[in-house]
């Protein structure tokens, strides 16, 4: 057989990445010869380590914290989802040239809509946070065509700059809207998505009571933790509570099809990595 095409994840922490993991699955579900290993990068070398990684005949890279705006700024050409997000999860090597995408947000509604059974189309959806994470959903849940659409974050600007930004890309849906937690009160959501990193820090958000409608779904982007969010969402009487681990599945799904032009099942994927959290 000939050599595996190689792919890897950059990343700096990397060793419990569970990339490598979900790749190898999906490769031997699709019969695809391909290898797939985690590579740390030095925090100030990831341009030099992806640059060799290249040269030495890698066709493509997942790239996680800390990187995804340097390989943003590394990809030569990119793809309009990567574009609006401003970060690249997805690098694809082809002549000279790299090819940066961002298959995150992607991830999450495949996560939501196919395994969660959670249609954004015509749902009042409140996305919290305004950094990277929350960036790279904005995008994909507008061409979902929710009903509303609201950023909130504790640096109340961020999430205004950040609704201005996309409005623009809106298209004929509702125009984002962008604030402060304050600005919630008597609000209620379908969807609440929690792209901050509060759960890190064990930290709750300041929502307001009654923020989540009945039947809302809620999705807490991190993963392999039960977080101050998760609790105030059941408090709240939330119907359905979701964490990242689908999305990360789905992402990397996405990243897969970008390579290969397959798409695999992720359903298995996503039980074998459920079984072996607990
Ligand atoms: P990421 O790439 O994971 O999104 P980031 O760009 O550093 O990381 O963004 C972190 C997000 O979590 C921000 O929206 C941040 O709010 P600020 O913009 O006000 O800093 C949010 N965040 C982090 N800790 C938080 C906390 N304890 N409470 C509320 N929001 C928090």
């Amino acid at each position: 057989m000939d050599a595996p095409d190689r792919y890897a994840v950059f990343g700096n922490p990397i060793a419990h990445s569970q990339s490598p993991r979900i790749h190898a699955l999906f490769a031997r579900q699709t019969g695809q010869n391909m290898s797939y290993e985690a590579l740390l990068a030095p925090l100030d070398g990831f341009a030099a380590t992806v640059g060799a990684f290249a040269a030495h005949g890698g066709r493509g890279a997942n790239v996680t914290v800390p990187f995804k705006e340097e390989a943003f700024r590394l990809a030569t050409r990119r793809t309009e989802r990567a574009a609006a997000a401003g970060a690249v999860n997805t690098l694809s090597f082809a002549g000279g040239d790299i090819l940066g995408d961002n298959t995150d947000g992607a991830g999450l509604v495949r996560d939501l809509k196919a395994n969660l059974g959670c249609d954004v189309k015509g749902r009042r959806v409140l996305l919290l946070g305004a950094g990277g994470a929350a960036r790279g959903a904005v995008l994909p849940l507008l061409q979902e065509g929710p009903a509303e659409l609201f950023i909130a974050n504790r640096t109340a600007e961020k999430a205004a700059r950040l609704a201005v930004e996309f409005a623009a890309r809106a298209g004929a849906g509702p125009q984002p809207e962008g604030g402060g937690y304050a600005e919630l009160g008597g609000r209620r959501f379908d969807l609440v998505i929690n792209a901050t990193a509060a759960g890190l820090a064990a930290a709750a958000l300041p929502l307001p009571p009654g923020v989540f409608a009945a039947q809302c779904v809620v999705y807490e982007m991190l993963y392999g933790r039960d977080t101050p969010f998760m609790a105030q969402a059941r408090a709240g009487g939330a119907a359905r509570i979701a964490a990242g681990l689908g999305m990360l599945v789905e992402q990397a799904a996405e990243a897969f099809y970008v390579w290969r032009g397959l798409r695999p099942a992720t359903g298995p994927v996503l039980l074998a990595l459920q079984a072996s959290q607990h």
